[in-house]
């Protein structure tokens, strides 16, 4: 029902999971999508399916901790869509586990630098562009770790309360230009990251289940889950959602 037909689209960290699941869903109601990420082989993997199914899409090699690397990756998607950019996804993001005594100040660094300013620099490269065609939203992929404390994760947190907070600050500074800012937060999303974490534990099925029982569901949710919720920010039905952090949590943070 919602569409992006012809709309110039990035995705941050779009080779995997989330990312991989929203550009799908972008190209599926009409957009070009372009694919940002880290890792080239997930990147063209998930541009090549695109093309394949017939749409549009180009992997676009980005390191989102550094600004020359988002400077020259917008720049590109600009020089090749007429000076236009409509909707950008900062999805990537990476993790980590420790409580304050066992986080360093280069975990915290690592992490600000990929979940913080990612943000910030891939914004402030494609913001002017949304600005000049008085369009555009911007969605950044927070977690219910930036709306609620999650034990053993203290950069984690500490970085996605900063998303939440860089969107909202964002939404008033931009709220009188037709360019939003809206971030999801997301419960336990079953993508590869979260596999990898299972295939860490003694027996993976139970941690499957224990991590799928922290949501009051008791399940995980499908990256397409999350994909949706995007392509509803992106789009104009959502023109009077600014500054909104969407809670998808299959209820975890719904009270015991
Ligand atoms: N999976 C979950 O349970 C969950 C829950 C809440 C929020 N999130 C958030 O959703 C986002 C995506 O998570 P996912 O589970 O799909 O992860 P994922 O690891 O499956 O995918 C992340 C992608 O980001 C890319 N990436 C990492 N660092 C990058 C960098 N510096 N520059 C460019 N690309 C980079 C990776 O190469 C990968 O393709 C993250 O921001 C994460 O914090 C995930």
């Amino acid at each position: 029902m919602f569409s992006l037909k012809d709309k110039v689209t990035v995705v941050t960290g779009g080779g995997s999971g989330i990312g991989q699941a929203i550009a799908h869903c972008f190209s599926d109601a009409g957009a070009i999508v372009h694919v940002l990420d880290l890792n080239p082989e997930g990147g063209a993997a998930v541009a090549g399916e695109i093309r394949a199914a017939g749409g549009r899409a180009t992997f676009v090699d980005c390191d989102v901790s550094q600004e020359s690397s988002c400077d020259a990756a917008a720049q590109r998607v600009l020089s090749e869509n007429g000076g236009h950019c409509d909707v950008l996804v900062n999805n990537a993001g990476i993790g980590h586990v420790g409580t304050i005594m066992t986080t360093t100040g280069a975990d915290l660094d690592r992490l600000y630098a990929v979940n913080v300013k990612g943000v910030l620099y891939m914004t402030r490269a494609l913001l002017p562009a949304m600005l000049e065609r008085r369009w555009g939203s911007v969605v950044n992929m927070a977690s219910i770790g930036g709306i609620v404390g999650i034990r053993d994760r203290l950069a984690y947190t500490a970085t996605k309360f900063a998303v939440v907070g860089i969107t909202k600050s964002s939404a008033l500074d931009y709220a009188e230009t037709k360019v939003r800012f809206n971030c999801i937060c997301p419960g336990r999303v079953e993508t590869p990251w979260v596999q990898a974490r299972l295939r860490e534990y003694p027996d993976p099925k139970k941690a499957y289940e224990e991590m799928a029982a922290t949501q009051a569901q008791r399940r995980m949710g499908r990256p397409e889950e999350i994909a949706a919720a995007t392509l509803y920010l992106a789009v104009d039905e959502s023109a009077f959602v600014t500054g909104s952090a969407l809670i998808i949590d299959g209820g975890l943070s719904a009270g015991k």
